[in-house]
C-alpha cells in the first residue's frame, strides 16, 4: 500500500488519535532550541509521567508530616503500599492480583524466581534460553547452574537463529525451539525466555511455548522487560510458571525502580515451595510477633524479601494511574501497532534501501520497538544513530549494528514519526 509521506497526512493522523491528548500527562524532554525532543527510547526509560511526580512529591510529605507513622497513617500508608500496585500490575500481564507483586529489581527477580523453579533433578538438569538473551538473564543463569555446581556448557542449551548461507538471520524461529523440545525435553528442567526480544524486538509465541514446554513437562518463565507495558499478555490463561519485569521501561517508573513478579496460583498458593524468604514474605499477621517460624504469605507476596523503597512504587503508581487514565492495554496496544507500522511504511517508503527493518512486519510478532539497521556502503550505523542525536532524535544504540527506534503509544505522536523520518533522511544525505 502507497503511504502519503506528508507532514499533513501525519497531522492529520494525530488529530484523529484518541489518546492525543495523553501526551500532556508526561514531561517530555526539551531540545536545545526550547522544542521537544523526538523521544523513542520509551523501550529502554520510559518518559516522567506527571501523576509519578505528584505521587512522589506527596510521599515525602506523608513521611515529613508523619515520621514512622507514615506506614499506617495518610491516604497510602506505607505498609500495605505495594498492595495498591497488585491489581493495576497484575491487569497489565494478564494475571490475577494475588499472582503479582511488585518488589525488588529484575535480575533480583530473576534469581529467586530460579531458587524456586529451577530444581535439577536426575537427568532434567538443563536450562533453555535464546543465544541472545540480554548479558543480565544470560549471567543469571549460568550462575545458577553454577550454583548447582552444574556444568555451564552442557546445562545450558541455547535457541539461536538459524545460520543460512554461512550468515546468521536475526530473527528466532520458533519450529527450532519446539525440535529443541520435542528432542531434549526430558532434560530440560527450566524455559527461560523474553517476551519480547530486546534487540530485535521479534514477540515470542509465549501461550504456545508454554503449552509445548509443559507438555514435556518442563517449567517456564518469561522476562517481561520488554512486553510489559508494550503488548496484551495472558500469563494467568496461558498457565505461565513464572514472569518477571522491570518498570522503567513502557512502565515509566523511573530509572531502576521497583520490578514486577508474577508467579501462577498454582504455584503461589503453594507455601512449601522453596524458596530464599525474608520477613516481607512472612505470613501479614504474625509478621511483627518477631518469631522465627517463617510462614510464607500464600499469594506471590510470599516471594518478598524485605520491606520495599516506597518512594519507587509512588512513582509506579503515578504510572498505573497513568495507564489506567489512557483506557488501559488493549487501548495502548491498538495505537502501537497503528503508529509502528505508519513508521516502519514512512521509513521503507522514504528511505528505501538505505534502512533495513530487523523487527518482523506481523502484528502478532512485533511490539513498540522498530529496530533498524543502516544498509548504505560507507555508512556507519553509530555514526547515524550520533547525528540522530544531534538533531533532537533520541533513540537507542545497541551493539553490534542496530539503532532501536520505539515510538510509544502514551505519548508520541504521529507527527514525531513522520519528523524521525525526515530527520534520519537528511543525516543518510
Ligand atoms: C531483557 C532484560 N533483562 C534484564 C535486564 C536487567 O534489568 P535490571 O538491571 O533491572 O535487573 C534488562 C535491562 O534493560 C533487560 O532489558
Amino acid at each position: 500500500m502507497r503511504i502519503d509521506s506528508t507532514l499533513a497526512f501525519a497531522q492529520e493522523l494525530d488529530t484523529q488519535d484518541p489518546l492525543a491528548n495523553m501526551r500532556s500527562h508526561f514531561a517530555i524532554p526539551k531540545q536545545a532550541n526550547g522544542e521537544d525532543e523526538y523521544y523513542f527510547t520509551g523501550n529502554s526509560l520510559g518518559l516522567q509521567p506527571k501523576l509519578a511526580r505528584q505521587y512522589v512529591i506527596e510521599l515525602l510529605d506523608d513521611w515529613q508530616k508523619h515520621g514512622v507513622k507514615g506506614h499506617f497513617e495518610g491516604d497510602y500508608p506505607w505498609m500495605p503500599y505495594h498492595e495498591f500496585l497488585a491489581r493495576q500490575s497484575a491487569a497489565l500481564v494478564g494475571a490475577l492480583a494475588e499472582e503479582v507483586v511488585m518488589m525488588n529489581s529484575l535480575t533480583v527477580n530473576l534469581h529467586l524466581m530460579m531458587v524456586s523453579f529451577y530444581q535439577p533433578k536426575g537427568k532434567r538438569t538443563k536450562i533453555l534460553i535464546e543465544d541472545h538473551a540480554f548479558p543480565s538473564d544470560h549471567y543469571a543463569v549460568e550462575s545458577q547452574l553454577k550454583h548447582h555446581q552444574l556444568d555451564v556448557q552442557e546445562n545450558m542449551l541455547l535457541w539461536s537463529p538459524r545460520v543460512r548461507n554461512g550468515v546468521q538471520e536475526e530473527l528466532l524461529n520458533h519450529d527450532d525451539l519446539y525440535q529443541m523440545i520435542d528432542r531434549q525435553g526430558d532434560e530440560i528442567a527450566l524455559i527461560l525466555l523474553p517476551g519480547v526480544q530486546y534487540y530485535t524486538g521479534q514477540v515470542l509465541d509465549m501461550k504456545t511455548i508454554t503449552e509445548k514446554a509443559h507438555a514435556k513437562g518442563i517449567l517456564v518463565g518469561f522476562d517481561l522487560a520488554h512486553a510489559a507495558g508494550n503488548l496484551e499478555m495472558q500469563m494467568h490463561d496461558w498457565q505461565v510458571d513464572f514472569a518477571c519485569w522491570c518498570s522503567y521501561k513502557y512502565l515509566n517508573s523511573g530509572a531502576g525502580s521497583v520490578a514486577g513478579c508474577f508467579i501462577h496460583q498454582k504455584h503461589s498458593r503453594n507455601t512449601d515451595i522453596n524458596r530464599f524468604a525474608g520477613w516481607w514474605g512472612h505470613d501479614k499477621e504474625s509478621r511483627f510477633k518477631m518469631e522465627n517460624n517463617f510462614k510464607a504469605i500464600g499469594t506471590a507476596e510470599g516471594w518478598q524479601l524485605s520491606n520495599p523503597p516506597v518512594l519507587s512504587l509512588a512513582a509506579i503508581r503515578g504510572s498505573l494511574d497513568t495507564i489506567d487514565l489512557a483506557g488501559g492495554m488493549s487501548v495502548l496496544r491498538q495505537k502501537s501497532l497503528k503508529l509502528s507500522q505508519y513508521l516502519m511504511d514512512l521509513i521503507e517508503a522514504e528511505l528505501g534501501d538505505s534502512i533495513r527493518i530487523i523487527t518482523p512486519k506481523a502484528d502478532a510478532e512485533r511490539g513498540c520497538q522498530v529496530s533498524l539497521m543502516v544498509t548504505v556502503e560507507g555508512l556507519d550505523g553509530k555514526a547515524m544513530f550520533d547525528a540522530l542525536e544531534e538533531n533532537g532524535v533520541t533513540t537507542d544504540w545497541r551493539e553490534p549494528n542496530v539503532i532501536r527506534v520505539a515510538p510509544v503509544p502514551l505519548y508520541n505522536s504521529y507527527q514525531d514519526a513522520w519528523h524521525f523520518v525526515r530527520i534520519l533522511k537528511e543525516c543518510l544525505q
